[in-house]
């Protein structure tokens, strides 16, 4: 079983990734861990042209996406990563979210955007990043992997 943790950097959601991978090894899955960076040129559309970051889901069975909120609403990045993702029809995804409090329409949009090309979400996770991580957030994580 192959699984892909694609993510957008913050403190949290970088430390976060790293435990996921760690769990999901432990649940005998290979995985292969792309933090989606944006390329400093701008695209001609709107889309933000991607420096790196796996968008072809085909290899994989699961792909966890770790974010964080910004602006109440799920990182643009993130968003503008999912509309350029191909071979989404049928995976399952589970998402984590990072944030400090206020995380709007976050998970509905990212949500939204993996249901629309045919995945499906299988669970979500927001964590809260006030005053850091801590290992009953990082247990949560854990727990939360593990039930996938
Ligand atoms: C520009 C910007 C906008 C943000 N907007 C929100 C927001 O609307 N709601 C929220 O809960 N957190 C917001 N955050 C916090 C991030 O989601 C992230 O969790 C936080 O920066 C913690 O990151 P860190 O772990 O790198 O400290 C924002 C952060 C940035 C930089």
């Amino acid at each position: 079983m192959k699984a892909l943790v694609s993510f957008v950097q913050s403190n949290e959601i970088t430390q976060l990734s790293e435990i996921v991978k760690e769990e999901l090894e432990k649940k005998n899955y290979s995985v292969t861990v792309t933090e989606v960076i944006k390329h400093k040129k701008k695209n001609k559309n709107k889309l933000a042209r991607l420096k790196a970051g796996v968008t072809d889901w085909k290899p994989f069975d699961l792909i966890v996406l770790g974010f964080p909120v910004i602006g109440i609403s799920s990182s643009h990045l993130m968003n503008d990563y999912l509309k350029q993702c191909t071979n989404i029809s049928g995976k399952q995804t589970a998402i984590l979210i990072g944030c400090i409090g206020l995380h709007g329409n976050a998970l509905k949009k990212a949500s939204s955007l993996v249901s629309f090309h045919g995945g499906k979400v299988k669970d979500s996770l927001i964590v809260s990043s006030f005053l850091g991580l801590n290992e009953k957030k990082i247990e949560k994580v854990k727990e939360f992997i593990q039930n996938i």
